[in-house]
């Protein structure tokens, strides 16, 4: 296993993800754990991140007291990229200090022949990405360059005795031309690490997991929300322990066009999991009648999204005469990574922008263990993982959908001017257009917002006094930035007048063009 320990750079995951590229596996924990954290993870090679941070500041994160003996005691190999190769210098007693001349994007690199990190490699110069303000002016004992920039700068080194390998610049990023190949041979030639990880061993490994903690008795429950984490989480769990998992999907009158029909014939005839669907449209809307305030409106929707699931397990523990014992979520690698950033690295959410609401994540009062299956994958692995379990490809490229649904797509009050029934049919045309014109997996997430405005318009020589709606789609990788999607104008003409032709109530329809940030990507 492959260790990332990261310093708060922007490309830590990338490298976890470049090496699972690789087949080999490899989790990110921050670069300030405690010895014991990496000890129990028993890693053969440690990966030290780059960071936003000057070595020789006071307050630099560093590793923990003990980090070099028991590295060296196990003869662990120990790649230092950016801030992780100044850090080895200056611990291991050479010296870094701010470079006369900062390197910041791409640059070229002079490699030397004979290094162990680059082996026998044919390329002597490569172009690399570089991102840093210090250099390393001397270096501790038994290192040597292996590789400079064309400025001069320290680019690579090692001491091969030691197992100590260091990159000043950024393999894992793509304008790196060879990063990957420098990766694979620095892990698989120079480490030894075999690289046959495949997701089927996770499949098989979570599997008996989850047997093991749930034993022969105990029962499970899961929030089902008709996205992709939760379903693969359930699938899995369901393939572990068959019936003695209880899933629950709730219709809570905010969802699309046939959303229910569809969500449920897909969980039932095409996954076979056993999922009880509650009808909690009128407790929904009936909460939500006259509220205009976003965040009070996206609190009422957690709040009773709770009873349900409370509900729900005393009528399971009538049932079955015990209590479930656990709770499945979709939770996925960067939601853990995101929960404990390293120190100074920009990636706490000190400001709650929403209250985001997931159907999976129920308070801790609800004494239920966690199963979270997915805890250690990204995204596309996910969703690879969802094919190997038979999950209908269709339904693993679905977009998102948040929590509180059309509720955040319907300015003001949702209960009133018929909007959610408008809105599900703009959404619904709109939706199929992009799927009509190929569009749909190019695209992150496309929706439409019902906006409580009226505009005149002329409709059949009549003069109309209508609603407007917006249309928004986006690309992104994560949901955290996005830019809006530039679709040809002839498309975007096309949608507007099927929309204004066919939706009763809506006579004029205008397109979201604003990145996030500073928009977000709902509207509420
Ligand atoms: P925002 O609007 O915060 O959305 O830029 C980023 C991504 O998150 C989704 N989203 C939610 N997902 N519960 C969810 O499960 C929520 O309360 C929620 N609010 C927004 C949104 O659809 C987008 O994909």
């Amino acid at each position: 296993m492959v260790l990332v320990m990261d310093f708060g750079s922007q490309y830590t995951h990338l490298i976890t993800r470049r090496i699972r590229q690789l087949a080999i596996y490899s989790m990110c924990i921050s670069g300030t754990s405690p010895l014991s954290a990496i000890k129990a993870l028993n890693p053969k090679v440690i990966i030290l991140s780059g960071g936003p941070h000057s070595v020789h500041l006071e307050g630099a994160p560093s590793l923990p007291i003990g980090f070099w003996d028991y590295v060296f005691k196990n003869g662990i190999n120990v790649l230092g990229i950016c801030y992780g190769l100044q850090l080895m210098v200056q611990n291991l007693g050479g010296e870094v200090k701010p470079a006369e001349s900062q390197e910041y994007g791409r640059m070229e690199i002079c490699i030397y022949k004979g290094s162990e990190l680059y082996g026998d490699c044919d390329f002597v110069r490569q172009e690399v990405w570089m991102s840093h303000g210090d250099e390393v002016v001397r270096l501790p004992e038994g290192f040597d360059i292996v590789a400079k920039s064309l400025q001069n700068a320290v680019a690579a080194i090692e001491n091969p005795a030691k197992k100590l390998y260091g990159l000043q610049y950024h393999p894992e990023v793509t304008h790196s031309t060879h990063g990957m190949e420098t990766l694979r041979h620095f892990l698989c030639d120079v480490c030894g690490i075999a690289a046959d990880w495949k997701l089927q061993d996770v499949l098989q490994e979570q599997i008996q997991t989850i047997k093991g903690m749930v034993g022969l008795e105990d029962h499970v429950i899961c929030a089902l929300s008709g996205g992709v984490d939760s379903t693969v989480a359930a699938t899995l769990v369901h393939k572990a322990i068959g019936s003695r998992l209880h899933c629950v999907f709730v219709d809570n009158g905010l969802l699309r066009y046939k959303e229910r029909e569809r969500v449920m014939a897909t969980f039932e005839s095409e996954l076979h999991l056993p999922v009880t669907c509650v009808d909690a449209v009128e407790q929904f809307l009936s909460k939500l009648k006259g509220v205009t305030d976003p965040e009070r409106k996206r609190k009422i929707i957690g709040g009773e999204f709770i009873h349900i699931f409370d509900e729900f397990c005393l009528i399971l523990e009538k049932d079955l005469g015990k209590k479930p014992k656990f709770l499945v979520q979709g939770t996925l690698y960067p939601d853990v990574i995101e929960s404990c950033p390293p120190p100074g690295s920009g990636r706490n959410h000190s400001h709650t922008i929403k209250s985001h609401h997931n159907v999976g994540g129920l308070p801790e009062e609800m004494k239920l263990k966690l199963i979270e299956p997915l805890r250690w994958l990204f995204k596309d692995e996910v969703r690879k993982l969802g094919e190997i379990l038979n999950v209908p490809r269709g339904f693993l490229k679905r977009h998102p959908f948040p929590g509180p649904g059309l509720a955040v797509r319907i300015l003001g009050d949702v209960t009133e001017l018929n909007a959610l029934e408008t809105l599900r049919l703009v959404d619904e045309i709109f939706i199929n257009s992009i799927k009509d014109a190929g569009l749909y997996d190019s695209i992150w997430q496309a929706f439409a917002v019902f906006l409580p405005v009226k505009t005149v318009g002329v409709q059949g020589d009549r003069r109309t006094h209508s609603h407007a709606v917006a249309l928004r789609a986006i690309t992104s990788e994560d949901g955290m930035t996005a830019d809006w999607y530039q679709f040809e104008p002839k498309f975007l003409a096309e949608v507007s007048a099927k929309i204004c032709n066919s939706v009763r109530g809506v006579n004029r329809v205008v397109y979201d063009i604003t990145s996030k940030p500073p928009s977000t990507v709902e509207w509420e």
